[in-house]
Parts: structure tokens; C-alpha cells; sequence
């Protein structure tokens, strides 16, 4: 079989998204108009001419203003259906999904409107589709501990709804020692501890992030390999990367596709894994990144079942479900 069409049929689980980042600009014209809010763009069309980055600050300066057309649950509820309609066509189980809540409460949306959309998509998804879904929440990482410390107090309500805690953001200047209060924090309280760190920032953002906040997981992590010590520490304390290839290539993170280390990830025992990251801004979703990946490097099929095994064994299911999901991926590759 095609490698194409091994990835196309291959039962798949998304780690790494930010749901800000799945606002297609056709959504994001409609929820303006009908929220009478101005988009400094003429058209879909001039907007995604926009989407030219050449670092991650570039990115993100759109990716916020995008945001800005959030007002109501509704709007949340309609950009995670959306994106949950989208994969499903990838034949994607299971997403964890990131959710920035400072992009929004910073604007005077409150926390309940932002949660309760979101959560009404995944809680029908899950029903009629029997997909599966995680929240995390992340905190701004450009922004005080003072203010995660406030989002942190606001998402206790909703504690039963949320797994994990994230870090996101501006990395360059903002590493994670910031937040080694804020996090203890979360942690006392039962989220999970996870960060974004390596995509742009140095592999000591990686060391602080694994000995400080205690991730248990590493969103992106690219620059660990500039550290050999730092890669066996990785690997020992079985920490698993979300790797993001569409990301890394739009925002310059890795500059030729066929550069991309991640090939050379899992040759050293790094557990990585393939998602979408920002797929309205970054040209793609799961599938787009396997194949822009499988393609430019090659990746063989192997390859291809290891990262997608990978996901399934490193998501924050229960071991139950996460079993289950792990016997009809090997069902699957029994097959073909
Ligand atoms: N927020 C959304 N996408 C992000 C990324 N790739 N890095 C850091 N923060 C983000
Ligand atoms: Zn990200």
C-alpha cells in the first residue's frame, strides 16, 4: 500500500492543537459578521495572504487578533465542531485539546463562556462519534504569574472538565522558571503538568521545563537535540515530544521540510509524535503533516505506525481506553 494511504487510513490521535489556531477564515468572517466585529482584513482571501511568518512573534500576532471575534459560547462551540468535523475526515480517535483562556478573558470574555463552548462540541462529538477528547489549558506565557494564577483560580469550577495545565506563547524571554509557582499549583490541584519549550527557545527552557515545572509530556522540543545530555534525560524519564512538521517549516522553526529532524528523533529512542499545532495558519491538519513529513524525508510506513503509536501510548487516557485504542491500531496494522 501507498504510503499515502496507509496514512490516510491509519486511526490516529492529535496531541498537540490549540483550538485558537483551528479558526478557518471563512469561520472567522462569519462569527465577525454576525458579532458586528471589524476584521482589519478585506477579504478570506487578503487575510490568509497574511500568513507569512517568519518566527513564532509573527504567528502569534494574528493568531490574537483572530481570536478577537470570540465573544459568545456559541462562537467556541462552533470553532471546536468545526475542528472536530475536520479531523474526523483524517480518521482521527482522540484530540487533546489546548485552550488559551487569557486570549479571551484578557478581553473581557469570561472563563465559562469559553469552556462551556468548547466543551459542548467534544461532549456531542464524543457521543454521536464516540471521539474522544482531553482539555488542557494553557497560560500565556508572555503574561504576568500573576494573571495565570488568576486563570488558574477561574478553571477550578471546572476542575472535572479539565486535564491538563500547558504553557504557551512568546517563548523567547519567557521561560518556564516563571511559572514554577503557578504550576505547583496546578499540580496540587490535579492537572497535569505539560509546556510548550525548545520550539524557538533554548534546550535549557527543555531542562527547566522537565526539572521545574515536572512536564510530563514536551510540546515541540525541537532544540533538545542541540543536547546530548539533555536527549538521554528525555528519553530516561520516558517523556514523549509533540512534534508539529507544518509548524515548524511555516514559523521557521526548521527551514527546509526535508530537514526535519524527526526521523532522526525517533532513531535516537525519543518518543515523538505527529500533530497539527495552528492547522488554519500553518496550511494543514493531521494528515497534511504526515504527508508533508512522509514525503520530504521519506518516512516509511514503519515510521509512520511508530509516531501514531506513539500518540495513542503518550496520550493522557486512562490505561483503559488508551488499551483499547492501542489493540485496533495493532488490528489495523495486522491488516494491511
Ligand atoms: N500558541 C499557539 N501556537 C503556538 C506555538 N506554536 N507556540 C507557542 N504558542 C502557541
Ligand atoms: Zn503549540
Amino acid at each position: 500500500m501507498e504510503i499515502k494511504d496507509f496514512i490516510t487510513k491509519i486511526p490516529k490521535a492529535e496531541l498537540h492543537l490549540h483550538i485558537e489556531g483551528s479558526f478557518e477564515p471563512q469561520l472567522m468572517f462569519e462569527i465577525a459578521k454576525r458579532n458586528g466585529v471589524d476584521i482589519p482584513y478585506q477579504s478570506v482571501d487578503e487575510l490568509k495572504q497574511a500568513y507569512e511568518f517568519d518566527c513564532l512573534q509573527d504567528f502569534l500576532d494574528i493568531y490574537y487578533q483572530g481570536a478577537n471575534v470570540l465573544l459568545h459560547e456559541v462562537d467556541f462551540y462552533d470553532l471546536t465542531k468545526a475542528y472536530l468535523d475536520r479531523v474526523i475526515l483524517d480518521n482521527v480517535k482522540h484530540v487533546e485539546i489546548m485552550f488559551d483562556p487569557q486570549t479571551h478573558t484578557e478581553r473581557g470574555v469570561s472563563f465559562d463562556v469559553v469552556i462551556n463552548g468548547i466543551k459542548r462540541a467534544c461532549s456531542e462529538f464524543e457521543q454521536n462519534h464516540g471521539m474522544t477528547s482531553i482539555l488542557i489549558m494553557s497560560f500565556l506565557r508572555h503574561l504576568s504569574e500573576e494573571s495565570a494564577f488568576a486563570t488558574l483560580k477561574s478553571s477550578l469550577p471546572y476542575k472535572h472538565w479539565i486535564k491538563a495545565v500547558g504553557l504557551d506563547s512568546s517563548e523567547k524571554g519567557n521561560p518556564p522558571s516563571k511559572f514554577q509557582r503557578v504550576f505547583e499549583a496546578a499540580v496540587s490541584e490535579g492537572y497535569i503538568p505539560l509546556a510548550h519549550a525548545g520550539e524557538e527557545g533554548p534546550p535549557e527552557y527543555i531542562w527547566e521545563a522537565i526539572d521545574l515545572l515536572k512536564i510530563h509530556r514536551i510540546d515541540h522540543g525541537n532544540r533538545c537535540l542541540e543536547d546530548d545530555k539533555l536527549v538521554d534525560e528525555i528519553i530516561k524519564r520516558d517523556l514523549a515530544l509533540t512534534v508539529c512538521p507544518l509548524s515548524n517549516t511555516a514559523l521557521q522553526v526548521v527551514k527546509n521540510m526535508k530537514d526535519h529532524p524527526i526521523k532522526m528523533m525517533l532513531q535516537k529512542g525519543l518518543k515523538a509524535t505527529i500533530n497539527s499545532d495552528d492547522p488554519a495558519y500553518f496550511g494543514g491538519y493531521m494528515n497534511d503533516n504526515f504527508n508533508a513529513i512522509a514525503q520530504a524525508l521519506p518516512l516509511t510506513k514503519d515510521d509512520v505506525y511508530t509516531l501514531v503509536h506513539n500518540s495513542f501510548a503518550y496520550s493522557l487516557l486512562d490505561e483503559e481506553t488508551k488499551a483499547d485504542y492501542l489493540n485496533k491500531l495493532a488490528d489495523f496494522n495486522e491488516k494491511f
